[in-house]
């Protein structure tokens, strides 16, 4: 059975108190599922928040959550020092083990070029934090794919117009592509993102090539967040 991720991104949302109410939806739910890596990609404000959950769940909660993995959704392209409002790689090698890199909404919202990719994919590898490395368009890999070595690096294909339309890419399509960043990149995990909800998320995960989802509106509701594990 091949490994999957089922990878979080909840953006700019979710307060302190609201995650703690997610966190208490998840409370019955038995983690590890064997061939299932969960990674969860908070706001940086809710990352020291979140690991304490993990580390030192509430009472009565088990600690099977300790089987969760963090993920940052941005990293500083700089060393830590004189750089107002941004987080590096050291502090989030606190709290993370993931980081999302290249994600389409900070190319097009915050102009993020191939050049600040690479550095951000540079002090991911520097710190060690995993990156989970966004494109949206096949194109957007030859520059970048030689920075992080292969046993080092998620690749997560959304395409533009899947990302919070309600319309994701057919499993065909999805898959195809997946095998064709394979041939570029070699055997990596390649995930599908865009629109995955529990009714879709099978569709794309029992496609040969592609080993997971990064899931952003579906996994802001507990509930369904562990139905798309469950279904995954
Ligand atoms: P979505 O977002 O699931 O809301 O489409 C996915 C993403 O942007 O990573």
């Amino acid at each position: 059975m091949k490994k999957l991720f089922i990878i979080a991104n909840w953006k700019s949302n979710k307060t302190s108190l609201e995650t703690k109410d997610w966190f208490q939806g998840i409370s019955n739910f038995q983690f590890p599922i064997s061939n299932k890596e969960i990674i969860l990609c908070p706001a940086f404000t809710l990352l020291s928040n979140l690991k304490s959950y993990i580390v030192n769940p509430p009472a009565g909660e088990a600690g099977h959550k300790s089987s969760l993995k963090l993920g940052a959704q941005d990293i500083s392209p700089f060393e830590s020092g004189a750089y107002t409002g941004e987080v590096s790689a050291k502090q989030i090698k606190e709290f993370a083990d993931y980081v999302i890199v290249g994600h389409s909404e900070r190319r097009q919202h915050f102009h993020e070029t191939e050049e600040i990719i690479i550095k951000k994919l540079e002090m991911a590898q520097k710190y060690q934090i995993k990156p989970i490395f966004c494109i949206s368009d096949i194109s957007q890999i030859h520059n970048s794919s030689f920075i992080v070595p292969k046993s080092n690096i998620i690749i997560a294909y959304e395409p533009l117009s899947a990302i919070g339309s309600g319309q994701a890419d057919t499993p065909e399509n999805a898959s195809n592509i997946a095998s064709q960043i394979k041939k570029i990149v070699g055997e990596i995990p390649v995930l599908y993102g865009g629109s995955v909800t529990s009714e879709n998320v099978a569709s794309f995960t029992k496609t040969p090539y592609i080993d997971g989802v990064l899931v952003g509106n579906a996994s802001l509701d507990a509930q369904e967040f562990l139905t798309i594990i469950a279904h995954a």
